[in-house]
């Protein structure tokens, strides 16, 4: 597949004619076409979830769950139409297992929160040095609540969790492995499947933070066999403010319910409230309804597009994007594992990234810089902050060209 034509020439996929189906991928930016290589941090939005989202708004419109009249059962039966996608989406044995949060945080912060009652000084929680500050700030606030130790295994010089450190520190005393599918700040993607398989020999449960993979690669949480697994919409062509955590059935009926409100409920008096069934327990108060509905038209698409041609695809530009930025002098690759997925970390001499953002976006090429909220990875590789190129299914080759040539121009500005 030759990622560098415009339009790849393949029939396997059509990045240019994926891209036709994202409006806000037209735009002129400072009078320039847009490039968007910002994807890790959020990516844009096709017109069928746009769509969706504004169809259900003009004629599905109503709460869920709590009217008996047309609109709410219409309205109803779009989100729970959702969770059966979503269900779908991620292999997932039972909708009840499918709980809709407000992204992949929250599903975090619900499972940490809800091991506080059955953890104490002694139980440590592992996670890795890869990790987002999502995945690490919930794990911290569960040991000060509860005496815990939070272990972390070391990344090597590559950006590859240590797996031997790994397997060191996984004892009877671990409770639960958290663990990144793919980092955002490296790209590293992990051997989730063996992580997972360690740690419960180790007698430990095990979540997954996929915020990263859920736009790149298929996920099969029964066959990863993950006690937990979230992911973030608008991480995956859908709405902001939705996600989803995938629990084992048995594992959530363990866990306490983690908001009081409306719908978590069966009965509630002033002496004794009943909670409701899964998924439920978890989903208290009116959730956001039109985003839930807009991920599983995201899902839909991205399964309709087949993750068995968007991974190779994306796989391919990702070697020669690297070999393009490899090209322009002063750039130093942060993050070299050997599997890695759609981002690309870099410093360009000791020019600071913000530098190098800010320039880059007065030639309408959008990248993230900054610590990616992952500071420990920056402190690992002993930099402050990358400038962070990262990829999706409708990005080519001609994309990088631009960052290439933008990064040219910081160095003229800079004069390196
Ligand atoms: N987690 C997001 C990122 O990596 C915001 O940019």
């Amino acid at each position: 597949m030759d990622t560098s034509m415009t339009r790849s020439a393949g029939p396997a996929f059509d990045a240019l004619e994926v891209r036709s189906d994202f409006p806000l991928l037209s735009e002129t930016i400072h009078g320039k076409p847009l490039v968007y290589l910002d994807n890790a941090a959020s990516t844009q939005k096709p017109r069928a979830v746009i769509d969706a989202v504004s169809n259900f708004y003009c004629h599905s419109y109503s709460n869920v769950h709590r009217g008996v009249h047309a609109l709410s059962v219409r309205a109803t039966e779009a989100y729970e139409g959702a969770r059966d996608t979503m269900r779908d989406f991620l292999g997932a044995a039972d909708r009840k297992e499918i709980v809709f949060v407000r992204g992949t945080t929250e599903g975090i912060n619900l499972v940490a929160q809800g091991m506080t009652g059955s953890m104490g000084p002694g139980d440590e929680v592992l996670i890795s040095g890869l990790e987002h500050h999502s995945n690490i700030v919930p794990w911290q606030m569960l040991c000060e609540r509860t005496g815990a130790k939070l272990q972390v295994a070391r990344i090597d010089d590559s950006g590859e969790v240590d797996l031997d450190e790994y397997r060191r520190l996984l004892s009877p005393r671990t409770r639960i492995v958290a663990m990144s599918h793919i980092s955002n700040a490296l790209g590293t993607v992990n051997p989730v499947k063996e992580m997972i398989a360690l740690a419960r020999a180790a007698g430990s449960l095990t979540l997954v933070d996929g915020a990263q993979a859920a736009a790149h690669m298929p996920i099969d949480v029964q066959d990863l066999d993950a006690d937990f697994y979230t992911i973030s919409s608008h991480k995956m062509f859908g709405p902001s403010g939705i996600g989803v955590l995938y629990g084992k059935q048995a594992r959530l009926e363990a866990l306490p319910p983690y908001q009081g409100g409306g719908d978590m409920i069966l009965s509630v008096t002033f002496e004794k409230t009943t909670y409701n069934e899964l998924p439920y327990r978890f989903e208290a108060g009116t959730p956001c309804i039109e985003a839930a509905v807009g991920m599983g038209v995201a899902a839909r698409y991205l399964m309709d597009l087949g993750f068995d041609r968007i991974e190779p695809y994306e796989s391919r530009l990702l070697q020669d994007a690297t070999d393009v930025l490899r090209q322009v002098p002063d750039v130093q690759l942060i993050g070299t594992a050997r599997n890695k997925a759609s981002v690309i970390s870099f410093t360009l001499g000791d020019i600071h990234s913000h530098d190098v953002g800010t320039i880059v976006d007065s030639e309408a090429v959008a990248i993230r810089v900054g610590h990616h909220c992952a500071q420990p990875v920056m402190d690992r590789f002993g930099v402050s902050s990358t400038c962070r190129a990262s990829l999706a299914m409708y990005n080519t080759l001609d994309d990088v060209k631009r960052l290439a040539e933008a990064l040219h121009k910081v160095r003229e500005v800079f004069r390196l």
